[in-house]
């Protein structure tokens, strides 16, 4: 179904046809555009971006390009095409119709799904919301603000949501999803790598590809669900965050480049060199991609869940592909978990259902693992000896079996001292945010020229050149 956008809210779900639905988000959207003003992206909201607008949900044409400003960005309300008899596709209630309305007693965690995976799509707006300021490039800084304009579509899908069916509790859980603040003491956001600062360009592109796929896996075993406006609205939300994800491999893709280049140029290979020559040197890469690639690993929760069993045989949250599994009830079997207990490797084997979380862990990482793959391939050609790689799932854990206890990049346990000597060689050290940040210290906004530290992209956006002018200021 196309969509005639004249509405307040855009939208394919026959918004017009439920008045109080109706009032209800022209009440929060205010609310919104004002979150939007004091929380979205800093010091560009009256500049003319060349941005995507969601208009329907047809493969080939749901998208319309144009200027705009972003406060007054469509922001709309998109469900995939329901699914003719769909059928609950795993867990207990297999091959039984889907729900078009929330089951009483799957009411509170349905909401709990539902505002964790709301909340982090204001709260990643709020990590970048000043990264405008240093982009390298009106390229860059055009994907930035796609990326940021989407996350708040992504919101309004959620708030649909809990305003449709979940009565009141929805409607406030829907206010508080604009009043918690990424990083703040009292009101953070719900999980933890949405309240890491994101305040460089490196870490924005680590973002993307890490934790936005962390979002692609969520929004898979999402679509899943047996509650069928859940399963719509997440299968449509995959399709913007295929953009996000391209967005962060393609500028770690085009740092290493730069990079690589340049030290095959200038025959250089010391970090302090490459530093000098307003580069980022490989390892700093490396140590990026180490500090956000764990905290994602972090958002699959425990590797031991009795939640993730319980919402797996209620038919709530599946595993993401559930059609690439051969048991779907999976009541037999088990997962084996290894584990450190007093220095000791042990496995524990896990009833599978108890072990999704897991699962989908695995499926990330496999994903995770291509992209560094393309990364070190472009390093290769350029001839340097170096690769990047994921560190072990045991590395600079906060959740899970491996939470509170040390271990190398390579997985092996180390003492406490052991690790706080070693963090700056692990992990991003001041000196690597200082030498970063100073990288970025002014925007680059001429069109089509580019910040020393990152190479051109192959291709502009949408068929448009790399030098088009993505982003217009204001008229003075
Ligand atoms: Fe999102
Ligand atoms: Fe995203």
């Amino acid at each position: 179904m196309s969509v005639i956008s004249q509405e307040r809210i855009p939208n394919n779900v026959d918004l017009a046809s439920d008045k109080r639905l109706q009032r209800a988000l022209e009440a929060w959207q205010p609310s919104f555009i004002q979150w939007w003003k004091d929380m979205g992206p800093h010091g560009f909201q009256e500049d003319q971006v060349y941005l995507r607008t969601a208009i329907s949900v047809e493969p080939d044409g749901w998208a319309h390009f144009d200027y705009v400003k972003m406060p007054v960005y469509r922001w709309g309300i998109f469900l995939a095409d329901q699914v003719p008899d769909r059928r609950i596709g795993f867990g207990d209630l297999m091959g039984e119709p889907v729900w078009q309305q929330v089951p009483g007693e799957h009411r509170n965690a349905l909401r709990r799904l539902i505002v964790t995976q709301g909340d982090t799509e204001p709260a990643s707006v709020e990590q970048q919301r000043l990264l405008g300021r240093t982009c390298p490039s009106l390229y860059d800084l055009r994907n930035l603000f796609q990326v940021n304009v989407e996350e708040g579509r992504h919101l309004w899908a959620m708030v649909y949501l809990l305003h449709s069916y979940f009565g009141r509790d929805g409607r406030e859980e829907a206010e508080e999803m604009l009043h918690r603040r990424s990083g703040d003491q009292n009101k953070p956001r719900i999980l933890g790598a949405f309240n890491e600062p994101c305040t460089d360009w490196l870490s924005f592109f680590m973002f993307t590809y890490f934790t936005d796929r962390d979002g692609k896996y969520q929004l898979l075993a999402l679509a899943e669900s047996a509650f069928d406006p859940l399963s719509r609205t997440t299968r449509f939300m995959l399709t913007e965050e295929a953009h996000h994800m391209f967005v962060g491999e393609t500028g770690v893709m085009r740092v290493v480049e730069r990079t690589a280049q340049m030290m095959k140029e200038q025959k250089k290979d010391h970090p302090d060199d490459l530093r000098k020559l307003g580069l980022v040197d490989l390892p700093t890469v490396q140590r990026y991609l180490n500090l956000w690639y764990s905290v994602s690993l972090d958002l699959f929760g425990g590797e031991i869940s009795s939640n993730a069993a319980s919402s797996f045989a209620a038919g709530l949250k599946g595993r993401a592909q559930e059609d690439r599994y051969e048991d779907h009830r999976a009541l037999t079997g088990t997962y084996a978990v290894p584990r450190f207990q007093n220095g000791a490797l042990v496995t524990e084997d896990v009833p599978m259902r108890n072990a999704m979380n897991e699962v989908v862990r695995d499926a990330y990482i496999e994903d995770c693992q291509r992209g560094v793959d393309k990364w070190n391939r472009a390093i290769a050609a350029h001839g340097i000896p170096f690769e990047l790689r994921l560190p072990s799932r045991r590395f600079h854990r906060a959740v899970g079996v491996h939470a509170g206890q040390h271990f190398d990049p390579e997985g092996n346990p180390v003492s406490a001292e052991a690790w706080q000597a070693s963090q700056d060689a692990w992990l991003p050290s001041a000196a690597d945010r200082a030498h970063v940040q100073g990288l970025m210290r002014e925007p680059v906004m001429e069109p089509g020229k580019m910040a020393s530290w990152i190479a051109a992209p192959k291709q502009g956006i949408k068929g448009r050149p790399v030098d088009f002018e993505y982003v217009r200021p204001r008229q003075a």
